[in-house]
């Protein structure tokens, strides 16, 4: 430990040090954030059209100004530098590139490459995902990620992305968490466009996956160099009882929908069996759907080698096959959204309590989770295929509150602090026992649009005053800004 090390702002003195080459960054995406939704010739994406669906969002917020990121892109970029983050990553809204799916509209592009300059003129890696979530709503009316020309729009955007930015922006995420945006967004109808149904669900993840297997191909074709790939939400699932053939069940069932449906085909190019077996005595039509619309060759496509992948970790779940006595705080149901909605593959499966602190999702903190996960990650998966681990979002939301301290606002979001503090130190473990993960992105820079829960859920590192769009760096902010500097927690 160097000597000359300081206490952070919270009081802790650093004494687990990052090597020289990790990355340190934090991410948004384009509909949270950007704000703008009509401007300069953007259309309506399917979160445009879902926010205005009574009873979909709380409060029935939706993303027309968000954090006005659009307009006040600079100063959100010399807040980042003031923090030192050395990578930033976020989306690109399709509907402003190519508005309605079709032409593309100089505008919209010329916004990302504005962002994309100030951020290099910051000396701040940019980081981009194409898709978290918005596809324009004319395709969804034409039957969206069910419908398998998606692929060809989604290419010709992806393309339109390149070929503006291909120069300066050297990596590149295809699909932000794709189970979100099928089995929640199709399936549980929790997320745009809100549809509840088994067949769409399988039918979207296929088509998401195919889509960035296809760009994948495209974009290495183009540049050898660029650093290519996906980010998945993944989970541990731990059995209420390590010895109850239903508890493991559950847990099974969750590591196959969360975790393998997209791991497997991404690196092994199939299809789990057990989880296409559970899925059967769900819906026996809805698969048999699905494996028709699974062409010769897709699973090639899909298996197209990627250098990175990005990791988004939460929390873990606790499951199994008995009811609990009480149910935990969020239900008996994952908690990632606020409407309980069916989601027909969990029945069955029930979401114990367990010793372990709660963020004001509901969620449960445990950091040694993320450990778990990126050694099971890497051993399965990432390690053979030699590919690189990013921890691409980790953070956590709390009922942050404003207050006057010694004359200035502040807020003193200490369990955030400890959040962060916690999950780095996971980062480390998981480096000490030989997984390669080499960033980490706290989720998120700026306080947002968190989708279903509207402005309702604070995640920032920077509290947004959604009034007067005033910025302010928070404890955890700060506490980042210092573990940064050092290189250590
Ligand atoms: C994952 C998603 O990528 C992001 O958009 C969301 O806000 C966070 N989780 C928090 O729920």
């Amino acid at each position: 430990m160097s000597t000359s090390r300081t206490a952070s702002p919270a009081g802790h003195l650093a004494t687990r040090a990052f090597p020289q080459d990790f990355l340190f960054g934090a991410a948004t995406a384009a509909y949270q954030i950007e704000g703008a939704a009509f401007e300069e010739g953007r259309t309506a994406s399917i979160w445009d059209h879902f926010a205005r669906t009574p009873g979909a969002v709380i409060n029935a917020d939706n993303g027309d100004v968000a954090c006005d990121h659009y307009h006040r892109y600079p100063q959100d970029v010399a807040l980042m530098k003031d923090l030192g983050l050395q990578t930033y990553r976020f989306s690109t809204s399709w509907s402003r590139v190519r508005p309605d799916g079709g032409a593309v509209n100089r505008a919209g592009v010329d916004f990302y490459e504005r962002l994309v300059d100030e951020l290099l003129g910051a000396d701040i890696v940019p980081w981009l995902t194409l898709h978290h979530w918005d596809m324009p709503q004319v395709l969804e009316e034409g039957g969206g990620w069910t419908h398998r020309d998606v692929v060809e729009r989604f290419t010709e955007y992806a393309l339109t992305m390149h070929d503006a930015l291909g120069d300066r922006v050297k990596i590149w995420t295809t699909l932000n968490e794709p189970w979100c945006s099928s089995f929640l967004s199709y399936t549980a109808g929790a997320h745009a466009p809100g549809r509840q149904s088994v067949g769409d669900g399988l039918l979207a993840a296929h088509h998401l996956l195919l889509s960035h297997g296809t760009v994948v191909n495209e974009l290495r074709q183009r540049d050898a160099e660029l650093d290519l790939g996906i980010t998945l939400n993944l989970t541990v699932a731990d059995p209420v009882n390590a010895d109850a053939e239903a508890d493991l069940d559950a847990a099974r069932r969750i590591d196959g929908q969360f975790n393998r449906w997209f791991l497997d085909p991404l690196f092994r190019g199939e299809y789990p069996e057990d989880v296409v077996d559970d899925l059967r005595r769900v819906d026996a039509a809805a698969v048999k759907q699905w494996q028709e619309a699974t062409h010769d060759g897709d699973l090639a496509t899909i298996s197209a080698p990627i250098d990175a992948l990005g990791v988004n970790y939460y929390h873990g779940e606790f499951v199994g096959g008995e009811k609990p006595e009480v149910a935990p705080p969020g239900g008996d149901a994952p908690t990632d959204r606020p409407i309980s909605s069916p989601f027909p593959s969990h029945e069955g499966i029930h979401w114990h309590e367990r010793a372990l602190p709660r963020t004001g999702m509901h969620w449960e903190v445990q950091p040694e989770g993320l450990t778990r996960l990126l050694q099971r990650v890497s051993r399965e998966y990432a390690a053979p295929a030699d590919v690189a681990l990013y921890v691409t979002e980790n953070g956590a939301a709390y009922d942050d509150e404003l207050v006057e301290d010694g004359g200035e606002q502040r807020v003193h979001d200490a369990e955030r602090v400890e959040f962060l503090r916690g999950h780095l130190g996971a980062v480390l473990d998981a480096r000490q026992a030989g997984v390669d993960v080499r960033g980490y992105f706290y989720w998120s820079l700026l306080d947002n649009y968190e989708w279903a829960w509207g402005y309702e859920k604070r995640f920032g590192l920077i509290h947004v005053d959604y009034t007067t769009q005033k910025r302010l760096v928070k404890d955890s902010g700060l506490e980042y800004r210092h573990i940064i500097s050092e290189r250590a927690i």
